[in-house]
């Protein structure tokens, strides 16, 4: 291990994140009755200009009002390019109670932006005397905030996860698509492996770097990786597709634009019994090896070491933190 040891950001369950249009009250209370862990009510994109101002006061009313049970609540701001920002900061925050864990900053660019929102929030409490300190979840959906990705991460003791818009992120690095996340069939390569004509065409994830230098930017800096939405909830075969593909490369969880994919995030994103059953044994097994002075042994036939404890723990932990 180096010297260097990330801190871990505040632990939350972040397998499900259900995004609520501000300008949708209706939606409010079905939000904080649902499964999701993160509920974020959104003041940006879902929001149109005329509705913004509304939105606010709807949103500030909700966080007051509604009982949001064990959920981490948290409110999408509008982009730091608009006028709109400054006055989502300062009311939610001097109107809207204590309830409120977090702030979602959305197309972030640079540190500095990071810098900006926050002594704007750390005025706000001290002059209010809020006694809760804000967290930050950041949204990675341009390509300049794709660059500067590891200084941002590191930019705030605030900062507690990163997501990937992939919408934006499409959007803002001229891909050829109109979908929301999701693969695309022009994406892939020919193969030729019986040496056949025609040639298998194989797609590929062209999300795959994108969301893989989220996850280490992430974890270098102890947040939490999260995948964002994807669009077509009516193909919940497809959503599950996505959410196991990032799962599987270290993300912590899965937005939910609608509902219907609340439950499967949380499927994905938890471990499944047989994983819980196998990291239990791997922990005993290696116990046993560590009562015996070894560093290594097999288990049904597989090599498991230390390393392997860490893996198992990170299960474990997750299943108890889901049971708690
Ligand atoms: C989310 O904000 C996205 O753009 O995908
Ligand atoms: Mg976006």
């Amino acid at each position: 291990m180096s010297f260097t040891i990330p801190e871990e950001a505040t632990p939350r369950l972040n397998r499900s994140e259900l995004a609520v249009p501000g300008s949708n009250p209706a939606l409010f209370e079905k939000a904080a009755a649902s499964n999701a862990d993160v509920v974020f009510l959104d003041l940006e994109d879902a929001v149109a200009p005329d509705d913004k101002e509304q939105a606010r006061k709807n949103v500030i009313e909700a966080i007051n009002d509604i009982d949001w049970g064990r959920k981490t609540l948290s409110v999408r701001i509008n982009g730091l390019d608009t006028h709109y920002m400054y006055r989502d900061v300062v009311d939610v925050l001097e109107q809207a109670g204590e309830r409120l864990d977090l702030i979602m900053i959305p197309k972030v660019g640079t540190a500095s932006d990071i810098y900006a929102i926050d002594m704007l929030c750390t005025q706000i409490e001290a002059a209010k005397g809020r006694k809760k300190r804000i967290g930050f979840e950041m949204i990675i959906e341009t390509a300049l905030g794709m660059q500067n990705i590891h200084e941002i991460a590191a930019a705030s003791k605030r900062n507690e996860s990163l997501h990937f818009g992939v919408a934006d992120y499409a959007a803002y690095t001229k891909a050829r698509t109109t979908g929301i996340g999701g693969p695309n069939p022009m994406y892939g390569v020919l193969t030729d492996v019986d040496g056949d004509n025609p040639r298998d065409f194989h797609w590929g994830d062209m999300w795959h770097y994108a969301v893989a230098r989220m996850v280490v930017a992430a974890r270098a800096n102890g947040l939490r990786p999260i995948d964002g939405p994807f669009g077509d909830f009516s193909d919940p075969e497809g959503f599950k597709a996505q959410a196991y593909r990032s799962a599987i490369l270290g993300c912590e969880g899965k937005w939910a634009i609608h509902p219907s994919q609340i439950d499967m995030a949380n499927e994905v994103n938890g471990p499944s019994e047989a994983e819980i059953t196998r990291a239990k044994r791997i922990l005993a097994a290696m116990e046993q090896a560590q009562r015996e002075g070894k560093g290594a042994v097999s288990l049904d036939g597989r090599l498991i070491d230390i390393a392997s404890i860490r893996q198992a723990t990170v299960m474990v932990d997750k299943a108890a933190a889901i049971a708690a």
